[in-house]
């Protein structure tokens, strides 16, 4: 069912680090597609004023994709400014005076959560919460119970219909596409569960540090970083089975389930490690055991999975960037005419920095008279610069009331109730050396049946559409 368009964005943290990287770039790209012709009024405490705030836009997109004349020009008649304390009654009452008419804002909270009480009360007795809805930047909580008390807070002033917890991840076209690729070919999804498939695994792999985040990640850590979150999001994926429709509900319902089917994660189960040179950035704590990589297992206990085991791998620092997801099928029989260690079948869904699928079988050798080599059937493309960049799609969805690809309570609170145990059990961290794939314990504790795969930084585009000229 289409919903109303919001007919106004109010934008708190405006003059945040997100909002320089990401924001003000989506938001021109959504100008320049037609979908923004809306009010943007940002809120934020620096003492600013609406030129320095439009400095500040204007400089983003030039740092970060490029200005285009047109867009900026709409953009910077919509733009409007709020300087004040989130605390502040008189800040909610001059948002209240920049939304004029407006009736369905959309507010955007791009701030730390612990303000999330102040500004809901704030909004609702300024008159700023009727008709609106909520946009929510993660990390949405801490814990299963800090998620449960920021979800009290929201939903004692907003519907569950109006809040939208932000995972960008969810808007990658790569996420994506793994829902429609395995429901719109017939030939995976008779294999894909426990009968074919023996292990799973996932890796987000980024070849960099902590990027001067040092504040933000020593209280966060890899696991509520982007396992709990972004690589959960694509497991779900990998694992729902079809919703009955598209609806947003359906498609949320699905997910869940996954999670339900989840138990918690077993301490002995998750390997911690810190890039050597982590107590040495800017805002980390001298004997800081925040972890910047983790490597755990996990089941499925459904129907469909029970006995064939996730394996999750994250960190900063290692050898490439990308997200990459392995599923390996059981070998074949063994027989008279293939041999023993025949090599093993597997699925490939890469998901940055291109899109791959990638089919590996077992063929003839070409050179090896008798023997058999491993090859990839593989369909890869690298993104196109008309693609709908994450950010983009959120809040252009947002603002449109589509609540697809957003995280649902329901949803958010079991996927820390997974975590939740090994948030707590403070298990060692082991150093590793920047750019190797985490620390040597891994290896001994947390291994896929024939080892964890090592991603390659990148791929050839070879993705050839049936009936095109070759
Ligand atoms: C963010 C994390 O949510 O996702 C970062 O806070 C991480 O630490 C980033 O680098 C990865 O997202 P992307 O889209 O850059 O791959």
């Amino acid at each position: 069912m289409s919903q109303p368009h919001s007919d106004a964005m109010v934008f708190f943290g405006a003059t945040g680090d997100l909002a320089y990287k990401k924001i003000f770039p989506a938001l021109q790209s959504m100008i320049k597609r037609g979908n923004l012709n809306v009010p943007v009024i940002g809120v934020a405490k620096a003492g600013w004023n609406l030129d320095q705030f439009k400095a500040r836009a204007k400089d983003s997109l030039e740092q970060h994709g490029g200005l285009d004349a047109a867009a900026w020009e709409k953009l910077s008649s919509l733009l409007r400014y709020v300087d004040g304390d989130y605390v502040d009654s008189s800040t909610f009452a001059a948002v209240r005076k920049e939304l004029g008419t407006a009736e369905r804002p959309a507010h955007y909270l791009a701030i730390p959560p612990s303000l999330f009480e102040k500004v809901v009360e704030q909004l609702v007795q300024s008159s700023c919460a009727k008709g609106a809805r909520m946009i929510v930047e993660k990390p949405f909580g801490h814990d299963l119970a800090s998620a449960q008390e920021l979800n009290r807070i929201l939903l004692s002033a907003f519907p569950e219909s109006a809040i939208f917890r932000i995972d960008h991840y969810l808007a990658k076209g790569p996420v994506h596409n793994m829902v429609s690729f395995r429901f719109s070919n017939s030939f995976l999804e008779p294999l894909w569960n426990r009968d074919h498939i023996e292990s799973v695994q996932i890796t987000m792999a980024e070849n960099f540090g902590i990027q001067g985040r040092g504040a933000f990640y020593d209280q966060t850590g890899a696991i509520r970083d982007v396992i709990q979150n972004h690589i959960f999001q694509v497991m779900c994926n990998l694992a729902m089975e079809c919703p009955a429709r598209s609806d947003s509900e359906s498609m949320r319902d699905e997910k869940v389930k996954v999670l339900k089917a989840i138990p918690p994660i077993d301490p002995k189960d998750l390997v911690r490690g810190q890039f050597h040179g982590y107590l040495e950035e800017k805002g980390v704590a001298p004997n800081s055991q925040v972890e910047t990589f983790a490597a755990l297992r996990l089941e499925v206990k459904s129907w469909r999975w029970d006995g064939v085991p996730f394996y999750i791998r994250a960190g900063k620092n290692l050898p490439v960037t990308c997200t990459e997801v392995i599923g390996r099928l059981r070998r074949p029989p063994s027989t008279n005419i293939t041999e023993a260690n025949v090599s093993q079948n597997y699925m490939r869904f890469r998901i940055s920095p291109e899109m791959t699928i990638a089919m590996a079988v077992s063929v003839s050798s070409p050179t090896v008279n008798g023997s058999r080599e491993a090859v990839e059937l593989v369909a890869s493309r690298h993104p196109r610069p008309e693609e709908m960049e994450a950010y983009e799609r959120v809040l252009s969805d947002a603002m449109a009331g589509d609540a697809t690809l957003f995280a649902r309570q329901d949803y958010v609170e079991e996927a820390w109730r997974i975590v939740d145990p090994v948030l707590k059990a403070a298990t060692p961290v082991y150093v590793y050396e920047p750019h190797t794939w985490g620390p040597q314990e891994v290896e001994q504790h947390v291994v896929p049946p024939g080892g964890w795969d090592k991603p390659q930084a990148e791929e050839q585009e070879d993705f050839r559409l049936i009936g095109q000229p070759q």
